[in-house]
């Protein structure tokens, strides 16, 4: 009997407006490789909505669609893309300056790459100290630049003929900053738009606007963002899904992999020292102690959260965690992570593990961008509102309910977002007790 979706998922019929605040390295790496794979000379490779089966059913059942063929989402050719940036270089130009692909399959992809040009960026050079650019809105106070991005988005949606649209954000990470009183409450928020309170971050502007114009959020840097009540509010009052924070690729990727296995074998930890060397315009930004302070506080979250060092005290109560990245031109975005891992087993003898993975960060950046523009307009569809925390996956300091602690083991958060598409869409939880199978 097939089965009935859990929740009414309106169909995904036009166009997708997606809108991208910070065209760089990650946002035009994405586009020339949607380009490309439209065209059929690559792969959608590291994209779960395209790739990835989900299992339903009994394993003797022998049902395993791809996740595009099971939930209904958008199509690659219904993707229309616009977005902001402080530098007013198109992505064809972004391209060549982030230095990430290589000239032969940008030139195949220049003419549609070209016709993207930024719109004028809400901009704070207090939230991003190494960068300064001409293409910004000047003039007014914040609660202004706020109404001229909803006219942009507007606009967008015009001239695009996009049915829906959604926003992340692909721009440089901010300086830290914590939740404060003007992003208490709503009121307190707009009150502060208006007074250009230095506590609201530009991230934190396009967010409210993009929540006013009912447009869902993600958040692909480890910036505040709508990780606070005013803006969480506004989501759940505009009935619009949000998601972050810091997408999950190199370094803390592989932290989420192989922590897991340690604590699953019940070995310990002394310590985890992780080092980056990377020289795109990210590397840069994040030089500045400010920005690195965001960075750093999502970076070593995860290790804590994994291994529960309350719970396992003999194990992982004292262990050391360090995590630098160093700017270093010469290696662009071709960054090179280490790792230098000491652990303990039987008798509480030493071990070490070493990891060096020569990454590329925004050839793993890109896939998730376009996965999360996909659930997250699934989830718009399906009338899934607030934290979207089924998306952890995708993030480095994923989003929760107040009082709730994240969960950043990356299996566990494959099964959480595998079964939300399964409670979609009505199917049975995998539950992976299996005892049946042996009645
Ligand atoms: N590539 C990865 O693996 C990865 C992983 C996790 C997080 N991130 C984050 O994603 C973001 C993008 O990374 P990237 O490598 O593309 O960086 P990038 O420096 O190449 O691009 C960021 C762009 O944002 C623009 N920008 C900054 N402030 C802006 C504003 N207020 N409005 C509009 N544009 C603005 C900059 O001019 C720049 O062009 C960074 O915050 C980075 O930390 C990247």
């Amino acid at each position: 009997m097939p089965a009935t979706d859990n929740v009414r998922i309106a169909p995904a019929e036009g166009k997708l407006g997606v809108l991208i605040p910070g065209m760089g390295a990650v946002t035009s790496t994405f586009i020339a490789g949607l380009e490309a794979i439209k065209a059929g000379w690559a792969k959608p490779i590291g994209s779960l909505t395209q790739m990835a089966t989900i299992r339903l059913g009994k394993r003797t059942e022998g049902r395993s669609p791809r996740i595009k063929d099971f939930v209904p989402l958008a199509g690659l050719n219904d993707l229309v893309i616009g977005g902001w940036d402080i530098f007013d270089d198109n992505v064809y130009e972004a391209a060549l300056k982030a230095g990430v692909l290589e000239r032969p399959l940008l030139e195949k992809v220049k003419e549609p790459l070209s016709a993207i040009r930024p719109m004028k960026a809400v901009f704070n050079q207090d939230y991003v100290r190494r960068l300064d650019g001409p293409n910004v809105k000047k003039g007014g106070t914040n609660m202004d630049k706020a109404r001229l991005l909803i006219e942009d988005i507007e606009n967008f949606r015009k001239s695009s003929s996009a049915s829906r649209l959604v926003m992340i954000w692909c721009g440089s990470t901010e300086v830290f900053h914590r939740s404060s009183d003007v992003h208490s409450t709503l009121e307190k928020f707009e009150r502060g738009l208006e007074s250009d309170h230095p506590e609201i971050a530009p991230s934190q502007i396009y967010a409210y606007a993009a929540l006013k114009s009912g447009v869902p959020f993600a958040n692909g840097a480890p910036n505040l963002t709508t990780d606070v009540p005013a803006l969480l509010d506004l989501a759940r009052d505009r009935q619009v899904p949000i998601c972050g924070k810091d997408f999950k690729t190199g370094q803390t990727f592989m932290k989420t992999l192989i922590s897991p296995g340690l604590k699953a074998r019940m070995l310990g930890l002394t310590g985890w020292f992780s080092t980056n060397i990377l020289g795109n315009r990210d590397g840069e930004v994040l030089d500045d102690p400010g920005s690195f302070k965001t960075k750093e506080e999502t970076k070593l979250s995860a290790l804590e959260y994994i291994l529960q060092p309350d719970l396992y005290p003999d194990l992982y109560k004292h262990f050391d965690h360090v995590v630098r990245i160093n700017y270093y031109p010469p290696r662009g975005d071709a960054k090179e992570g280490w790792d230098n891992i000491d652990i303990f087993g039987w008798l509480g003898y030493p071990m070490q593990i070493k990891i060096d993975f020569l990454c590329r960060d925004s050839i793993l950046a890109a896939p998730l961008v376009l996965d999360l523009v996909l659930f997250l307009d699934l989830a718009q569809r399906a009338g899934m509102k607030g934290i979207q925390e089924w998306l952890s996956f995708y993030f480095k300091g994923p989003m929760t309910a107040p009082g709730l602690y994240p969960e950043h083991d990356i299996f566990i958060q494959l099964m959480k977002l595998k079964n939300t598409l399964r409670w979609m869409r009505g199917e049975e939880l995998i539950t992976h007790l299996g005892l049946e199978y042996y009645d």
